[in-house]
């Protein structure tokens, strides 16, 4: 039975996308590719129909890939990968056992391994929340990005609509003080560009550069991340990694 794949994409540098998900994509000859993947990919989508799903409402758009599917396999490129704020929900839950989730490297990983840095440490962060001030704001009796901030809270903020001092205002809030944050734009793509600062500092290094596409007319979520907590400057030295060798990873029979 042919399948609809949906791939995790990456962020947009097609070197993020897994052996797993090149290989199934080479072999599709439909490829559903959200912009800017459609650009980006171009080197694996030579020869291939190429459409974007956002042209179609819901019910067309199943109904054009279970007639497509019928006859081959399909692909998706999804953004990222399915883990976090992916629009294809509802086509997977709609296509049932046709439809195959290939995971790929979300947004965060890839934000991770620019800062290089793991968003946990020992005694300074404890938790992450994913959150957007977006769908926090669309929910009912949800909390606010102030109540979920707090020290020892590393918080990755996806899809912000909120102006930076702003959002900033808030999160010092919650942090109760001025914590380090990464505003990372267009990760992997063409235009990428990373600020690194403090709550005290951020909104004038930031100056008047648009991340969060505001200006935008449509105020589509730009693509920008916002990390922000203690982990981003701390740095840990090997009396870690000892007491774990002591303690965790060495197996003792006495
Ligand atoms: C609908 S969500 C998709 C998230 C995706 N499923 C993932 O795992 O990364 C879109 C949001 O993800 C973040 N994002 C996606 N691609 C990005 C990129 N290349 N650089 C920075 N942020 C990005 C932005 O916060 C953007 O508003």
């Amino acid at each position: 039975m042919p399948h609809v794949y949906f791939i995790g994409a990456g962020p947009g540098d097609p070197e993020h996308l897994t052996l797993k998900g090149a290989r199934l994509l080479a072999a599709c000859a439909t490829v559903f590719a959200p912009t800017p993947f459609e650009q980006t990919f171009t080197g694996l989508l030579g020869g291939k129909t190429v459409l974007s799903p956002f042209d179609f409402y819901f019910q067309q758009l199943l109904e054009k890939v279970e007639t497509l599917r019928r006859q081959e396999d399909v692909a998706f490129l999804v953004p990222g990968d399915l883990t976090f704020y992916s629009p294809f929900q509802g086509l997977i839950d709609a296509l049932g056992e046709r439809a195959m989730v290939i995971p790929g490297v979300g947004t965060a990983n890839a934000a991770a391994a620019y800062l290089k840095k793991t968003l946990d440490l020992p005694k300074i962060c404890s938790r992450t929340v994913i959150t957007s001030p977006r769908t926090l704001a669309e929910t009912p009796h949800a909390p606010t990005l102030g109540q979920l901030a707090a020290p020892g809270v590393t918080l990755l903020i996806y899809m912000n609509h909120l102006p930076l001092a702003e959002l900033v205002a808030q999160l010092r809030q919650g942090y109760g003080k001025s914590v380090p944050i990464a505003i990372l734009h267009r990760l992997g793509l063409p235009g990428q560009e990373v600020v690194t600062g403090s709550f005290d500092d951020i909104v004038a290094r930031v100056g008047e550069r648009d991340f969060f596409g505001l200006a935008d007319p449509a105020k589509r979520p730009a693509l920008t991340l916002v990390i922000t907590g203690e982990s981003l400057d701390a740095t840990i030295d090997g009396s870690w990694w000892d007491w774990r060798r002591e303690n965790v990873w060495t197996f003792r029979n006495d």
